[in-house]
């Protein structure tokens, strides 16, 4: 069953827009994540979800129940939809204790005494919060002050909870617990959640489905791997952490493995290729592969799909270093574990050596980029790189 579905949300602040007609369907008991930089509607969009927003224009049907329709002017207030929400600022009632908080919602819904009891103290052992039952919420941790509010926010057995940023005022490790907190309390409570972050890392390990948004639309909704490893655009490749795209020229075409040369150099890449993409010789496209992604080969070694080129900065990352390459004319940013320079005999890499390495053919992609898929360019046949196993 599709618990939360959207067609045609469209924001406006004054003449900008800040959606502009979104479309989202999001089944019963999924865990979807909105991402994407600041400024591309994220609160936006969970806003006029929650009710927080009147939308400018379209139709949100939350749990089978219209709740906003502007062509018959439908807007159901905030505290009619019976959903959740927690916000980066924790918004706890600061003269209520932690059980007075996480019961407000039960006794505004009207829920008799001992239910409110039996259900503060359910939320309390979920979250882990038994022994601070009567603590001041302001003598509270950010993340215990969090965990408040993910109760509260619980509290009504709301089917749908709308999340915004929850865990950003909190440091890493405790970020992660509380990340994997809040998913299991998904679970536990069988909601449906809507959970926006700009954290990459956050999205990929909460989510069973991701939402990528650029300016108010989707760029592109999928699984964690799929977002991760097969960005469709060099949008998407960037915010996910691609840290090479670059530009070049197909000059060869297999099935899914394309040659493209690279527009400022000779070099020639083995790139993975979408099979519904119109890739046609000659065609000027953009690729893009992670640091990690290559393998490294004997030093001055030749062969067809091999980048050679000179170090121009060393980064010591612990596990291996970063390294900063000038392949004839294209800047290269690659990773090489240590464990590899032991394979090949080799110490700390340093700016001015040269270095040769092949980038692995299914780890670099063609994404589309602004300018367009498919510009013809000059051709020039050469055979495809070997694929690196
Ligand atoms: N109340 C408002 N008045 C005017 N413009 C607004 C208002 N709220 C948001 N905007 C604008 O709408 C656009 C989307 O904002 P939104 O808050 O949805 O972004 P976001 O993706 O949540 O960003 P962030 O990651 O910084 O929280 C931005 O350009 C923002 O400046
Ligand atoms: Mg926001």
């Amino acid at each position: 069953m599709t618990d939360v579905l959207v067609s045609g949300l469209t924001k406006y602040y004054g003449t900008k827009p800040a959606l502009r007609s979104l479309d989202l369907s999001i089944g019963s008991g999924e865990f979807v994540t909105l991402l994407g930089p600041s400024g591309c509607g994220k609160t936006t969009t969970l806003r006029c979800l929650a009710g927080l927003e009147r939308p400018t224009a379209g139709k949100i049907t939350l749990g089978g129940r219209v709740v906003v329709d502007t062509d018959r002017s439908l807007f159901v207030p905030p505290d009619k939809r019976h959903v959740g929400m927690v916000f980066q600022s924790y918004a706890l009632w600061p003269h209520m204790n932690v059980a007075e908080n996480i019961a407000y919602p039960l006794k505004v819904a009207r829920v008799p005494r001992p239910e409110r009891v039996s259900r503060v103290r359910e939320l309390l052992e979920a979250v882990g919060l038994t022994a601070f039952e009567r603590r001041q919420v302001t003598a509270l941790s950010g993340g215990q002050q969090q965990r408040v509010s993910l109760a509260r926010a619980l509290a009504a057995r709301p089917g749908i909870v709308f999340y915004d940023e929850p865990l950003s005022n909190l440091d890493t490790k405790l970020r992660y617990q509380m990340g994997q907190q809040v998913r299991s309390l998904h679970n536990q409570f069988e909601t449906t959640s809507v959970y926006v972050t700009h954290d990459q890392e956050e999205a990929i390990t909460l989510s069973d489905r991701i939402i990528v948004m650029n300016h108010g639309l989707i760029e592109q909704e999928g699984t964690p791997e799929e977002i991760y490893d097969r960005p469709r655009s060099a949008y998407v490749a960037d915010f996910m952490g691609f840290q090479n795209i670059v530009r070049g020229t197909v000059i060869e075409r297999g099935d899914e493995r394309v040659g493209v040369r690279l527009l400022d150099s000779e070099i020639v890449l083995g790139a993975y290729a979408d099979a519904d993409l119109s890739l046609p010789l000659g065609a000027e496209v953009t690729v893009a592969f992670r640091a990690e992604h290559v393998r490294l080969a004997p030093a001055g070694s030749v062969a067809i799909g091999r980048v050679r080129g000179t170090i121009k900065r060393t980064t010591f990352v612990g596990s291996g270093y970063n390294l900063l390459v000038d392949a004839r004319g294209t800047t290269m940013r690659i990773r090489i574990a240590r464990s590899e320079l032991d394979s090949h005999d080799l110490s700390t890499p340093a700016p001015g050596e040269e270095i040769s390495f092949d980038v692995n053919p299914r780890r670099a992609l063609i994404v589309a980029d602004e300018a367009g898929m498919s510009r013809p360019h000059a051709t020039q046949a050469v055979r495809l790189p070997a694929p690196i196993r």
